[in-house]
């Protein structure tokens, strides 16, 4: 079976999860420009984050640091789940690889002309989407689509409604689910089934020895144990980002469905949510987005855990 490997773009906040969706993208995808937003930590921070995991794995990347705080509203970070630094747990190496020049969004732009087939994969708050979109009208209809980690159409995390990348930059989420490009969108309905265990993590350690085996045993560990500290009743760490590269490169591990999304702006419970119209009838209104709204939530984790034992492999 002939994989498709998509040309992507990857926007986002590492954090932990975003670690493994760079890494799945390196894989899988021709993966051609990081950008770094603010989002689980200051983009100082996600910035840093992403040039040790690209060093760490020795990508053939460049990283361009993007904005460092949302379009309209205050920077509200996530350091119960991803620690200050965005990347607790893990014993980080010095950091020898160096930020490309050139903001986050030119270099997007610059590279949505190189390459005309792009996918975007933000993982993130859609804060540099919004900010490209607006610097180039003629974005959203030059690339391939956006395929975004966020939201959901059953129920938030940060809020009982609203999912934490859209709710910290709602604005920009309005934008991009606006914006006319082909969205996929994984929210948390989904990404909640795709759950990894301490158990995991240890059998990471022992499987994947070496530096690399040991950032991603201690990565996955943070997150499953951050989890239970935080959110659910046990140590599982839901691999949100990840998903939004496999709906690329694994269709066939998800049901999608096209609907009308918009983004909730103004309510004073609800700022930040994904509405979905669910209805399924012929006065529903006009689809925008293909929302996943099931997935193969085992197989996806065997999927991630044997790409980053490979990749774990190749390294010292
Ligand atoms: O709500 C989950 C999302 O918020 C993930 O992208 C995670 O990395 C955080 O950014
Ligand atoms: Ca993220």
């Amino acid at each position: 079976m002939t994989r498709n490997r998509p040309t992507v773009w990857v926007d986002c906040d590492p954090g932990h999860d975003d670690v493994v969706a760079i890494l799945l993208a390196s894989h899988f995808c021709d993966l051609v420009g990081i950008s770094t937003v603010a989002g689980n930590a200051p983009q100082s921070a996600t910035t840093k984050n992403a040039l040790i995991t690209a060093q760490l794995f020795d990508l053939d990347v460049a990283v361009h640091a993007g904005a460092d705080r949302p379009l309209v509203q205050a920077s509200v970070f996530a350091p119960d789940i991803h620690g200050a630094s965005g990347l607790a747990g893990p014993v980080l190496p010095e950091l020898v690889r160096v930020v490309t020049p050139g903001h986050g969004v030119t270099a997007l732009l610059e590279a949505s002309q190189r390459h005309r087939d792009l996918w975007l994969v933000p993982t993130g708050p859609l804060t540099n989407i919004a900010l490209a979109l607006r610097m180039d009208p003629t974005l959203a209809s030059r690339i391939s689509g956006v395929s975004l980690m966020g939201g959901g159409p059953t129920f938030g995390n940060k809020t009982p409604w609203a999912e934490f990348n859209i709710w910290a930059d709602p604005e920009a989420a309005a934008i991009v689910f606006g914006c006319g490009a082909p969205l996929i969108m994984c929210g948390l309905n989904i990404t909640h089934e795709v759950l990894v265990s301490l158990e995991a993590a240890a059998a990471m350690r022992s499987s994947a020895p070496g530096s690399r085996g040991e950032f991603l045993a201690d990565v996955l560990a943070h997150f499953a144990t951050a989890y239970k500290d935080v959110f659910f009743t046990e140590a599982l760490g839901p691999l949100h980002d990840p998903c939004a590269v496999l709906a690329l490169t694994h269709p066939e591990l998800f049901t999608f469905v096209d609907s009308h999304v918009e983004i909730e702006l103004n309510g004073r419970h609800t700022r930040g949510m994904t509405v979905v119209d669910q209805r399924g009838v012929k006065g529903a209104l006009a689809p925008n987005v293909s929302v996943a709204m099931a997935i193969d939530g085992p197989a996806t984790v065997a999927l991630i855990l044997d790409t980053l034992r490979g990749l774990a492999a190749l390294g010292p």
